[in-house]
C-alpha cells in the first residue's frame, strides 16, 4: 500500500527534531509498491530515509521523501548451526534485534539501543561494541531508483567497512532497501572485548545473549542521549583513522589517547578528542555536546541545520588545529 502526504512535517521523523517539511513524503509497503513510485519520480528531487536517525535537514526538503513501512521477519533456513532471516527494511532496528535474542538467534545482542530501521542497518553498517551489522549480513534486496528493477547484493557485493557500504560509496541514492537477509548464529559466539561487557554480564547471573543486551542497553543510557528526550543524531562524528606513525606521535604527544589498531590504520577517539578540545564546558544557546559522550552534538531546543553545521564546523577547526587530524560528520547532511 503506497500512502502519500503533501506539505508533510518532518519533525517526527528525524533524531535531531528540526523542524523541517517535506514538499511530498510518500510510504510504501512493499518491492512492488517501489516498482510502482519509480517511474512516477521523474526528475523529481527524491531522498531514502529510515528512522531519520542520521541526517541532518538543512533546509525544507522541496522533493519527495520516501519512507519504507515493509515489515515481516521470514526464516529462510534453519539448522543447528545457523538461521537466515528476511527482514523487511521499515522494521525498527532495536525490536528486530529484542526479537532475535527472544528467539535465541546469537550476533546482534550487541547492536541493542542503535536507534533507526532495519534498512539503514545495511547502508550505514552501523556498529557498537565490537560489532558491525555487515558481520551478519548475507544479502541486501533493493529496488533501483534509476530504472525500478530489483537487485540482490551479495554480503561482498555491499562492501561493509566501518560505517560504510557500497550504499554509501558507487550506490548512493541509487537504491530502496526493501529487505536485510540477515545470517545469526544458533551456537553462541559472544564478542565481550568492549570495556567491562563481560564483567557486567557475571554481575547479572552470566554471559549470554539477554544479559550483553540488557549491559549494552545500560552502557548506552548511562552515556548517550535518547532522542526522544534531547535532539541528536548520536555519532555525529566518525572516529578517524590515521597512519600508524601520526598515532605514535599523537601518543607521545598525548599518552592518554585512546587508539585502536585496525587493517587500514589506527583508529582515534574522536569523543575524547573533542572533549580534550573544552568543548564539554561551552556550548551556545541551541547547540552543544552531550556532557557524557562529546562525538554527539545536541540540538538544545530550536536549532536549525545551519546552527548544527556552523558548531560542527568549530569543532572540526580546533581538532585540526590541537591534533592535526581531520575530523568528518558521520550524518548525511541534506541540502
Ligand atoms: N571518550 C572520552 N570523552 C568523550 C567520549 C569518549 O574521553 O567525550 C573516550 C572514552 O573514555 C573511551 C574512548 O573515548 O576511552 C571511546 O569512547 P566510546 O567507547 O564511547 O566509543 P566511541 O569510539 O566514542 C563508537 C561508536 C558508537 C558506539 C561506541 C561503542 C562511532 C562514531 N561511534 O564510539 O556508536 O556506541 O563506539 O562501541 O564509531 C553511534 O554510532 O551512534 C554510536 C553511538
Amino acid at each position: 500500500m503506497i500512502k502519500h502526504f503533501s506539505s508533510y512535517p518532518l519533525l517526527q521523523h528525524n533524531t535531531f527534531g528540526i523542524n523541517v517539511k517535506a514538499a511530498h513524503f510518500v510510504e510504501f509497503t512493499s518491492a512492488d509498491d517501489v516498482r510502482d513510485i519509480v517511474p512516477r519520480l521523474g526528475e523529481i528531487r527524491h531522498l531514502v530515509i529510515g528512522g531519520g536517525s542520521n541526517l541532518l535537514f538543512m533546509n525544507d526538503f522541496d522533493g519527495v521523501v520516501l519512507h519504507s513501512a515493509i515489515k515481516g521477519i521470514e526464516v529462510l533456513h534453519e539448522d543447528e548451526n545457523y538461521v537466515k532471516v528476511r527482514v523487511g527494511s521499515g522494521i525498527n532496528w532495536d525490536e528486530f534485534v529484542a526479537y532475535t535474542v527472544e528467539q535465541g538467534w546469537q550476533g546482534l545482542e550487541n547492536l541493542s539501543a542503535i536507534p533507526g530501521e532495519v534498512g539503514a542497518s545495511a547502508v550505514q553498517n552501523v556498529g557498537a561494541y565490537g560489532v558491525e551489522a555487515g558481520d551478519f549480513i548475507e544479502s541486501v534486496e533493493t529496488v533501483s531508483l534509476i530504472d525500478g528493477t530489483a537487485h540482490l547484493f551479495t554480503k561482498k557485493q555491499c562492501a561493509f567497512a566501518y560505517r560504510n557500504s557500497i550504499f554509501k560509496q558507487s550506490e548512493k541514492g541509487k537504491n530502496v532497501v526493501t529487505y536485510v537477509v540477515y545470517k545469526l548464529n544458533r551456537t553462541p559466539r559472544y564478542v565481550l572485548t568492549y570495556g567491562n561487557l563481560r564483567e557486567q554480564c557475571e554481575a547479572m547471573g552470566g554471559v549470554n545473549a539477554a544479559n550483553i543486551r540488557a549491559a549494552v542497553c545500560a552502557t548506552r543510557a548511562n552515556k548517550l542521549p535518547d532522542p526522544a528526550i534531547i535532539g541528536s543524531a548520536v555519532s555525529f562524528f566518525m572516529n578517524p583513522v590515521v597512519a600508524a606513525d601520526k598515532a605514535a606521535q599523537l601518543k607521545e604527544l598525548y599518552p592518554s589517547i585512546p587508539t585502536y589498531p585496525t587493517v587500514t590504520g589506527v583508529k582515534l577517539s574522536v569523543g575524547w578528542m573533542i572533549e580534550q578540545c573544552g568543548w564539554k564546558q561551552r556550548s551556545n544557546s541551541t547547540v552543544g555536546v552531550y556532557p557524557k559522550q562529546a562525538l554527539v552534538v545536541v540540538n538544545l531546543g530550536g536549532a536549525t541545520g545551519e546552527d548544527i553545521m556552523q558548531y560542527a564546523a568549530m569543532i572540526q577547526k580546533s581538532v585540526a588545529e590541537k591534533f592535526g587530524v581531520s575530523i568528518f560528520p558521520e550524518v548525511n547532511v541534506i541540502e
